[in-house]
């Protein structure tokens, strides 16, 4: 794994933005894996500065989904699908035809998964796939003790993640869906380059048992010791329990090793 720490989140958000230009400029149509949630946020906003600067032409983009809320109505603002739109496609100029994710909304939600999973590989595979991580470890919405060999499926939140997410609900937890679709940890394993950013304090003892730990279903994140090309990038706060911080600010911070940068 390769572990990078930078100063905050922004200098994160430059960072992958530009090995997705990297990998814009390699693959005009390489397909983008996305994350939702706060973190990701500087990674979109610097990606769109690169585009609207002609920096990079993200034109022949295809941008696919992690994982999507069970039973919001269609159109509904905290949907991932919409805020996928909002945050990603529309600010890179895509339409909804460069775009897919799972339907949260479907009458059987089992096929709907399979149907997903399908569609990936049909697409070619995911070039780069964008990771959060939960307090608890949880990648994509893969909540603790998801099999590692997991496929796209539903699953149900945490106590811990419908507290985290509330904030996007108004506060209210009762507003929070129970219910996900989310790729499995088998299939986020597949996308040839897996990116995970954190950021803040709060983060600090999921990234050292995901990076340092052992691998552990109990910690699904650190199922990316097992890929031949994950990258963690975290800030300082995130970094702030990792014994090896110097040696990966030696190794990785000045001069980061990642194919395609
Ligand atoms: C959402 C997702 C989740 C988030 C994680 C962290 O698509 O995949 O795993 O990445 O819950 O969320 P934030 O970034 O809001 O702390």
């Amino acid at each position: 794994m390769e572990v990078v720490i930078v100063p905050d989140a922004k200098a994160g958000g430059e960072l992958i933005a530009e090995a997705m230009a990297a990998l814009l400029r390699r693959k005009p149509d390489a397909l983008l894996g996305v994350a939702t949630g706060s973190t990701p946020l500087p990674i979109y906003e610097a990606l769109t500065g690169k585009v609207q600067r002609g920096e990079v032409d993200a034109s022949k983009a295809r941008i696919c989904q992690l994982d999507e809320y069970v039973g919001l109505p269609a159109g509904h603002p905290e949907s991932y699908r919409a805020t996928v739109l909002r945050q990603v496609v529309e600010p890179l100029g895509l339409t909804e035809a460069s775009f897919m994710g799972p339907d949260g909304s479907a009458s059987d939600i089992p096929a709907a998964c399979e149907a997903y999973d399908r569609a990936l590989a049909e697409a070619g595979g995911v070039d780069l796939q964008l990771l959060g991580i939960g307090t608890d470890g949880h990648i994509g919405f893969n909540e603790p003790c998801s099999s590692l060999a997991s496929r796209t499926r539903i699953k149900t939140l945490t106590e811990q993640t419908l507290v985290d997410n509330a904030r996007f609900f108004d506060g209210d937890i009762e507003q929070v869906p129970h219910h996900v679709i989310t790729q499995g940890i088998g299939t986020i394993m597949e996308a040839r380059h897996l990116v995970l950013l954190a950021t803040g304090e709060g983060k600090a003892d999921a990234v050292a048992a995901t990076v340092e730990g052992p691998v552990a279903a109990i910690v699904p994140a650190s199922a990316l010791q097992l890929h031949r090309h994950a990258t963690v990038v975290v800030d300082e706060a995130a970094a702030s329990k990792l014994k090896l911080a110097d040696y990966f600010r030696h190794t990785y911070a000045n001069k980061p090793t990642w194919q395609g940068l």
